[in-house]
């Protein structure tokens, strides 16, 4: 595959990677292949792809190993990122000895590299998870906001290069917390009301969160010279976010079907850079 690559093919991509999420079957599986691993707040993915950038194989546990983009329990992520990669091993009959990983932008990349090489998984390519996604896409004047479990980041792209990358610790939790207390019911029952947006009337619930995550995105592209914005991130999953987010940063938005697949697609491909 050749970077960077258009939104389309993203999208297809996203499509196909969604469509093999956490299957085990085997599969005949011969040639090059490249790795992403996003050790994210709310959960681990580990996506491989093929020679042509296909993904092949997807896998991802939710967890709590890292919060704010810190890891607060090594061992969990170690123990997960041990499973993920024997399960695409035995998926795929290959033995992955490297991959590429991420980080928030302005955090200690060696809390993500660390845990790969723990697991004896060479670090061929670490980059903050916004700019990961920059660098997939052919992108000019445009935001790249990644919006996780704990996180909001935010790479501002100019001809081709990220110029400017920040991250703030609100996120889909904060959402979470804003659901279990408008109806008195736990975090877990929160998340599980989050996936049925409509009938909860999620997105109202969750406006003035994502008013603050547009705040903090404006502050983050100040005095930048911005034509669109790609969301990034579960987060992003919610229906009904396109029209809010153009309501509060007046720029084109593009969200893709399967935002929670995107950084980790974008960390696999770093291995094409
Ligand atoms: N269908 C959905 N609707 C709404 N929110 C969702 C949906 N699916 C996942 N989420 C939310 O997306 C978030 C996880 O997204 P993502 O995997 O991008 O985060 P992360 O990479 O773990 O976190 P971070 O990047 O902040 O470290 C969680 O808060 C989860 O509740
Ligand atoms: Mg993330």
């Amino acid at each position: 595959m050749i970077l960077p690559v258009s939104w389309n093919i993203v999208e297809a991509r996203l499509e196909k990677a969604m469509g093999i999420l956490n299957d085990e079957t085997p599969m005949a599986f011969e040639g090059p292949f490249h790795v992403g691993i996003d050790l994210g707040t709310s959960d681990v993915v580990l996506m491989v792809l093929d020679g042509s950038g296909e993904p092949v194989a997807v896998f991802l546990e939710w967890a709590e190993v890292v919060r704010d983009g810190v890891v607060v329990d090594f061992l969990g992520a170690n123990d997960i990122v041990f499973r993920l990669k024997e399960k695409a091993e035995k998926k795929l009959n290959i033995s992955i000895t490297g991959a590429s990983t991420s980080f928030p932008p302005g955090t200690d990349p060696r809390l993500s590299t660390n845990i790969l090489e723990n697991q004896l998984i060479e670090v061929l390519h670490a980059s903050d998870e916004p700019s990961c996604v920059a660098r997939l896409l052919h992108l000019d004047k445009t935001a790249v906001v990644d919006v996780g479990g704990g996180t909001t980041g935010t790479a501002v792209v100019q001809k081709g290069n990220v110029v400017f990358s920040d991250d703030e610790a609100t996120g889909g939790t904060h959402i979470s917390l804003v659901i279990a207390g408008h109806f008195g019911i736990s975090v877990e029952e929160a998340e599980k009301r989050k996936r049925k947006s409509e009938e909860y009337g999620i997105l109202a619930l969750a406006t003035p969160t994502f008013q603050r995550i547009c705040h903090i995105v404006s502050c983050h592209i100040q005095n930048q010279e911005i034509d669109q914005f790609i969301f990034s991130g579960g987060t992003c999953s919610l229906p009904g976010l396109s029209r809010l987010f153009e309501k509060e940063l007046g720029r084109k938005i593009l969200i893709p079907k399967h935002p929670i697949l995107l950084t980790p697609l974008a960390i696999a491909a770093l291995g094409f850079s």
